[in-house]
Protein backbone atom coordinates (compact mmCIF):
# COMPACT_ATOMS: atom_id res chain seq x y z
CA UNK A 1 0.00 0.00 0.00
CA UNK A 2 2.69 2.67 0.78
CA UNK A 3 4.46 1.71 -2.22
CA UNK A 4 1.57 2.17 -4.14
CA UNK A 5 1.02 5.32 -2.43
CA UNK A 6 4.85 6.58 -3.00
CA UNK A 7 4.80 5.85 -6.30
CA UNK A 8 1.48 8.05 -6.84
CA UNK A 9 3.16 10.69 -4.86
CA UNK A 10 6.22 10.23 -7.49
CA UNK A 11 4.34 10.17 -10.38
CA UNK A 12 2.04 12.84 -9.67
CA UNK A 13 5.36 15.08 -8.39
CA UNK A 14 7.06 13.84 -12.07
CA UNK A 15 3.53 15.05 -14.02
CA UNK A 16 3.49 18.07 -12.25
CA UNK A 17 7.06 19.02 -12.89
CA UNK A 18 6.57 18.17 -17.26
CA UNK A 19 3.37 20.26 -17.01
CA UNK A 20 5.61 23.41 -15.35
CA UNK A 21 8.01 22.23 -18.22
CA UNK A 22 5.53 22.05 -20.86
CA UNK A 23 3.71 25.52 -19.80
CA UNK A 24 7.11 27.63 -19.81
CA UNK A 25 7.74 26.26 -23.46
CA UNK A 26 4.38 26.81 -24.54
CA UNK A 27 4.88 30.58 -22.82
CA UNK A 28 8.42 31.05 -24.85
CA UNK A 29 6.64 29.91 -28.16
CA UNK A 30 3.94 32.68 -27.38
CA UNK A 31 6.30 35.53 -26.73
CA UNK A 32 8.45 34.39 -29.67
CA UNK A 33 5.32 34.75 -31.83
CA UNK A 34 4.63 37.91 -30.41
CA UNK A 35 7.85 39.86 -30.15
CA UNK A 36 7.53 40.44 -26.26
CA UNK A 37 9.54 39.28 -23.23
CA UNK A 38 7.28 39.22 -20.13
CA UNK A 39 9.01 36.00 -18.58
CA UNK A 40 10.96 37.11 -16.19
CA UNK A 41 10.81 36.39 -12.77
CA UNK A 42 11.82 39.26 -10.96
CA UNK A 43 12.08 40.31 -6.91
CA UNK A 44 9.92 43.14 -5.70
CA UNK A 45 12.48 43.62 -3.55
CA UNK A 46 15.49 44.45 -6.45
CA UNK A 47 12.24 47.30 -7.63
CA UNK A 48 12.11 51.09 -7.06
CA UNK A 49 8.42 51.74 -6.66
CA UNK A 50 5.96 54.29 -6.31
CA UNK A 51 4.39 54.91 -3.29
CA UNK A 52 4.76 53.13 0.57
CA UNK A 53 3.65 49.35 -0.31
CA UNK A 54 6.86 47.85 -1.47
CA UNK A 55 6.99 45.61 1.87
CA UNK A 56 3.60 44.29 0.61
CA UNK A 57 3.82 43.47 -2.86
CA UNK A 58 4.37 40.09 -4.45
CA UNK A 59 7.46 39.33 -6.73
CA UNK A 60 7.05 39.53 -10.31
CA UNK A 61 5.89 35.94 -11.93
CA UNK A 62 3.66 36.07 -15.11
CA UNK A 63 0.47 34.05 -15.28
CA UNK A 64 1.06 31.34 -17.76
CA UNK A 65 -0.81 32.26 -21.05
CA UNK A 66 -2.54 29.13 -21.69
CA UNK A 67 -4.68 28.40 -18.37
CA UNK A 68 -4.88 32.32 -18.73
CA UNK A 69 -6.52 32.22 -21.88
CA UNK A 70 -8.72 29.00 -20.77
CA UNK A 71 -9.64 31.78 -18.32
CA UNK A 72 -10.55 34.68 -19.75
CA UNK A 73 -12.60 33.12 -22.13
CA UNK A 74 -14.73 31.34 -19.83
CA UNK A 75 -15.66 34.76 -18.48
CA UNK A 76 -19.50 35.46 -18.54
CA UNK A 77 -19.19 39.04 -19.93
CA UNK A 78 -20.24 40.95 -22.58
CA UNK A 79 -16.89 41.99 -23.93
CA UNK A 80 -17.80 45.91 -24.05
CA UNK A 81 -16.39 46.34 -20.02
CA UNK A 82 -13.22 48.38 -19.07
CA UNK A 83 -10.23 45.05 -18.52
CA UNK A 84 -8.37 46.55 -15.36
CA UNK A 85 -4.90 44.19 -14.06
CA UNK A 86 -3.66 45.06 -11.13
CA UNK A 87 -0.04 44.16 -10.63
CA UNK A 88 -0.07 44.19 -14.38
CA UNK A 89 3.86 43.38 -14.29
CA UNK A 90 5.11 43.29 -17.60
CA UNK A 91 1.74 43.50 -19.28
CA UNK A 92 1.41 39.34 -20.16
CA UNK A 93 -2.35 39.37 -18.78
CA UNK A 94 -3.37 43.47 -20.06
CA UNK A 95 -2.24 42.39 -23.81
CA UNK A 96 -4.08 38.70 -23.62
CA UNK A 97 -7.04 40.94 -22.56
CA UNK A 98 -6.44 43.63 -25.14
CA UNK A 99 -7.03 41.31 -27.75
CA UNK A 100 -10.73 40.80 -26.02
CA UNK A 101 -11.70 43.81 -24.41
CA UNK A 102 -12.17 47.46 -26.31
CA UNK A 103 -10.55 49.14 -23.03
CA UNK A 104 -7.18 47.38 -20.74
CA UNK A 105 -5.58 49.29 -18.16
CA UNK A 106 -2.88 47.81 -16.35
CA UNK A 107 -1.73 49.58 -12.71
CA UNK A 108 1.78 48.46 -11.38
CA UNK A 109 3.80 50.39 -8.94
CA UNK A 110 7.47 49.39 -10.15
CA UNK A 111 9.00 52.04 -12.89
CA UNK A 112 11.24 49.78 -14.50
CA UNK A 113 8.60 46.74 -15.13
CA UNK A 114 5.95 49.56 -16.42
CA UNK A 115 8.73 51.03 -19.01
CA UNK A 116 9.27 47.09 -19.68
CA UNK A 117 5.79 46.66 -20.37
CA UNK A 118 5.10 49.46 -22.36
CA UNK A 119 7.56 48.31 -25.01
CA UNK A 120 5.99 44.70 -24.98
CA UNK A 121 3.24 46.61 -25.77
CA UNK A 122 4.88 48.85 -28.32
CA UNK A 123 6.39 45.75 -30.03
CA UNK A 124 3.47 43.39 -29.65
CA UNK A 125 2.88 41.47 -33.34
CA UNK A 126 -1.09 40.09 -33.86
CA UNK A 127 -4.22 41.56 -33.40
CA UNK A 128 -5.53 43.37 -30.74
CA UNK A 129 -8.86 45.46 -29.70
CA UNK A 130 -6.95 47.93 -28.07
CA UNK A 131 -3.45 49.04 -26.72
CA UNK A 132 -3.41 48.78 -23.05
CA UNK A 133 -2.67 51.65 -21.16
CA UNK A 134 -0.04 51.32 -17.79
CA UNK A 135 -0.53 53.48 -14.92
CA UNK A 136 2.98 53.41 -12.97
CA UNK A 137 0.96 53.63 -9.80
CA UNK A 138 0.73 51.98 -6.19
CA UNK A 139 -2.85 49.62 -6.46
CA UNK A 140 -3.56 51.26 -3.42
CA UNK A 141 -3.80 54.85 -4.87
CA UNK A 142 -5.51 54.06 -8.21
CA UNK A 143 -8.63 55.73 -8.44
CA UNK A 144 -11.14 53.35 -10.26
CA UNK A 145 -13.29 54.31 -13.02
CA UNK A 146 -16.95 54.80 -11.75
CA UNK A 147 -18.44 55.71 -15.01
CA UNK A 148 -17.52 52.42 -16.47
CA UNK A 149 -18.22 48.58 -16.36
CA UNK A 150 -15.23 46.84 -15.36
CA UNK A 151 -13.71 43.74 -14.95
CA UNK A 152 -10.76 43.57 -12.83
CA UNK A 153 -8.12 41.23 -12.64
CA UNK A 154 -5.75 40.01 -9.76
CA UNK A 155 -3.20 37.65 -10.27
CA UNK A 156 -1.60 36.78 -6.38
CA UNK A 157 -0.14 41.03 -6.65
CA UNK A 158 -0.30 41.94 -2.87
CA UNK A 159 -0.62 40.90 0.63
CA UNK A 160 -3.76 42.24 2.77
CA UNK A 161 -2.68 45.11 3.67
CA UNK A 162 -3.19 46.89 -0.10
CA UNK A 163 -5.92 44.28 -1.06
CA UNK A 164 -7.87 45.35 1.28
CA UNK A 165 -7.31 49.04 0.33
CA UNK A 166 -7.85 48.43 -3.34
CA UNK A 167 -11.04 46.27 -2.42
CA UNK A 168 -12.27 49.41 -0.23
CA UNK A 169 -11.66 51.81 -3.37
CA UNK A 170 -13.90 49.31 -5.27
CA UNK A 171 -16.94 49.50 -3.01
CA UNK A 172 -16.40 53.49 -3.21
CA UNK A 173 -16.86 53.44 -6.85
CA UNK A 174 -19.78 51.32 -7.04
CA UNK A 175 -21.61 52.64 -3.85
CA UNK A 176 -21.58 56.03 -6.05
CA UNK A 177 -22.10 53.92 -9.18
CA UNK A 178 -23.90 50.70 -8.82
CA UNK A 179 -22.98 48.65 -11.91
CA UNK A 180 -21.44 45.41 -13.55
CA UNK A 181 -18.40 44.68 -12.09
CA UNK A 182 -16.63 41.18 -12.40
CA UNK A 183 -13.88 40.45 -10.44
CA UNK A 184 -11.11 37.50 -10.86
CA UNK A 185 -8.53 36.59 -8.33
CA UNK A 186 -6.03 34.33 -9.81
CA UNK A 187 -3.84 31.95 -6.80
CA UNK A 188 -5.92 33.54 -4.37
CA UNK A 189 -4.41 33.09 -1.13
CA UNK A 190 -5.84 35.94 0.88
CA UNK A 191 -9.63 35.05 -0.46
CA UNK A 192 -11.18 35.82 2.71
CA UNK A 193 -10.99 39.47 2.34
CA UNK A 194 -12.91 39.18 -1.50
CA UNK A 195 -15.48 36.52 0.48
CA UNK A 196 -16.70 39.25 2.85
CA UNK A 197 -17.05 42.10 0.31
CA UNK A 198 -21.01 42.19 0.55
CA UNK A 199 -21.87 43.27 -2.94
CA UNK A 200 -19.64 40.87 -4.59
CA UNK A 201 -21.09 37.09 -5.38
CA UNK A 202 -19.02 34.43 -5.91
CA UNK A 203 -19.60 32.78 -9.72
CA UNK A 204 -18.65 29.56 -10.62
CA UNK A 205 -16.87 29.12 -13.66
CA UNK A 206 -16.94 26.72 -16.45
CA UNK A 207 -13.42 26.03 -17.84
CA UNK A 208 -12.47 23.31 -20.06
CA UNK A 209 -9.77 21.09 -17.90
CA UNK A 210 -7.06 20.40 -19.66
CA UNK A 211 -5.56 16.93 -20.41
CA UNK A 212 -3.42 16.70 -17.48
CA UNK A 213 -5.91 17.66 -15.19
CA UNK A 214 -4.52 21.25 -13.32
CA UNK A 215 -5.37 24.85 -13.71
CA UNK A 216 -4.78 28.00 -11.80
CA UNK A 217 -6.73 28.10 -9.04
CA UNK A 218 -9.18 30.95 -9.13
CA UNK A 219 -12.26 32.37 -8.00
CA UNK A 220 -14.32 34.76 -9.53
CA UNK A 221 -17.08 36.96 -8.32
CA UNK A 222 -19.75 39.44 -10.11
CA UNK A 223 -21.33 42.30 -8.15
CA UNK A 224 -24.77 41.47 -7.07
CA UNK A 225 -27.76 41.52 -9.88
CA UNK A 226 -29.12 44.84 -10.29
C1 LIG B 1 2.49 37.91 -9.68
S1 LIG B 1 2.93 39.38 -10.60
C2 LIG B 1 1.61 39.43 -11.81
C3 LIG B 1 2.03 40.06 -13.13
C4 LIG B 1 0.95 40.08 -14.21
N1 LIG B 1 -0.31 40.57 -13.73
C5 LIG B 1 0.74 38.69 -14.78
O1 LIG B 1 -0.21 38.03 -14.34
O2 LIG B 1 1.51 38.25 -15.64
C6 LIG B 1 2.47 40.64 -9.40
C7 LIG B 1 2.79 42.07 -9.83
O3 LIG B 1 2.18 42.97 -8.90
C8 LIG B 1 3.00 44.11 -8.73
N2 LIG B 1 2.63 44.78 -7.48
C9 LIG B 1 2.85 44.36 -6.22
N3 LIG B 1 2.35 45.25 -5.32
C10 LIG B 1 1.80 46.26 -6.04
C11 LIG B 1 1.12 47.47 -5.69
N4 LIG B 1 0.93 47.84 -4.40
N5 LIG B 1 0.67 48.26 -6.69
C12 LIG B 1 0.86 47.92 -8.00
N6 LIG B 1 1.51 46.81 -8.38
C13 LIG B 1 1.96 45.97 -7.43
C14 LIG B 1 4.42 43.48 -8.73
O4 LIG B 1 5.41 44.43 -9.03
C15 LIG B 1 4.27 42.42 -9.83
O5 LIG B 1 4.61 42.96 -11.08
Amino acid sequence: MSETKEKIGFDSLYWRAARRFELRWQDAGWEKNHHVSTAQLIRVADLTVVGDNIEHGINHDPSPVSHTERLLDALPVRGTETFIDFGSGLGRVALLAARRFPEVMGVEFATKLTIDSERNIACYRGPLRCRPKIFNKDAAEFEIPSDKELVIWFYSPFQPPVMKKVLDNLTNSFRQNPRRISVMYCAPFFRDLMDNVSWLKEQPLPIRRSFFKDRLKHVFYTSEAL
